[in-house]
């Protein structure tokens, strides 16, 4: 498994979106990811674009609804020829066993397809009090981890911190997808849980997510390089 770096491409235009990423001029074209904000605004068309213009793409829309929504959901997500798309895990086995069947293309190829556990932003206490699951998160996200390895999927979104987990119960070969990424001295911004790419390599995650330190670097390309460096060696 060769491990890459993901550049959240968390922009609110094409223009944006487009002027960064002609900044990478190089043959190697950074591995994007399109998230709710950039496709609600401009819709399949700038997956599309950004496709044409060479880059892989983690199409980040979370999916969770009734298992036929989702099949048929992500049936249109597989034609639009992604590299990778979510789905929450929360949605059940019967969910993500369906998203992996509208994704499968007649000859069989598909996306990858990783499943969101807990999302970050939720604590353990909320969790508990809220959701009411009266598990511990570690305990939650090995659960969810598990579901989805039975459901076929690829993988998992997760801290790096998790990696070791998730690869314990699922398997080496289960993906682990990991944003929370800053360089060693830099600003958390609203991130909690913070690991450099060079520790979330030592950890075992697979890929990589890193959004403000490529996208609001001085230098978006070296910052980009500065990852793979420290990742991908
Ligand atoms: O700018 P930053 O590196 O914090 O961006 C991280 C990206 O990963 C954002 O697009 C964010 O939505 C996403 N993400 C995250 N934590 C999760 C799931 C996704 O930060 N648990």
């Amino acid at each position: 498994m060769n491990k890459d770096v993901i550049i959240a491409c968390d922009f609110s235009g094409k223009t944006q979106v487009t002027d960064f990423l002609d900044l990478f001029k190089e043959s190697r074209k950074p591995f994007v990811k399109i998230g709710m904000e950039l496709f609600y605004s401009e819709g399949p068309e700038i997956v599309r674009e950004i496709k044409r213009r060479g880059h892989r793409i983690f199409l980040d829309l979370k999916l969770h609804d009734i298992p036929n929504t989702v099949r048929k959901a992500m049936a249109v997500l597989s034609g639009l020829d992604v590299d990778m798309v979510n789905v929450h895990a929360s949605g059940t086995i019967a969910m993500m066993e369906a998203a992996r069947e509208g994704l499968t293309r007649p000859d069989g190829s598909r996306p990858l397809l990783i499943a969101v556990t807990q999302l970050t932003s939720t604590s353990e206490e909320r969790m508990q009090s809220e959701l009411l699951i009266g598990a511990t998160m570690e305990d939650t996200i090995a659960c969810y981890a598990l579901n989805a390895r039975k459901a076929g999927l690829d993988g998992v979104v997760c801290s790096p911190r998790e990696a070791g987990l998730v690869k314990e119960m699922c398997g080496g070969d289960f993906l682990t997808v990991t944003p929370g990424i800053r360089f060693e001295g830099a600003t958390a911004d609203d991130q909690v849980r913070i690991t450099t790419p060079a520790r979330a390599r030592e950890l075992g995650s697979d890929y990589i997510v890193v959004g403000r330190p490529v996208t609001a670097a001085p230098d978006p390309v070296a910052a980009y390089k500065r990852c793979l460096n420290e990742f991908c060696q």
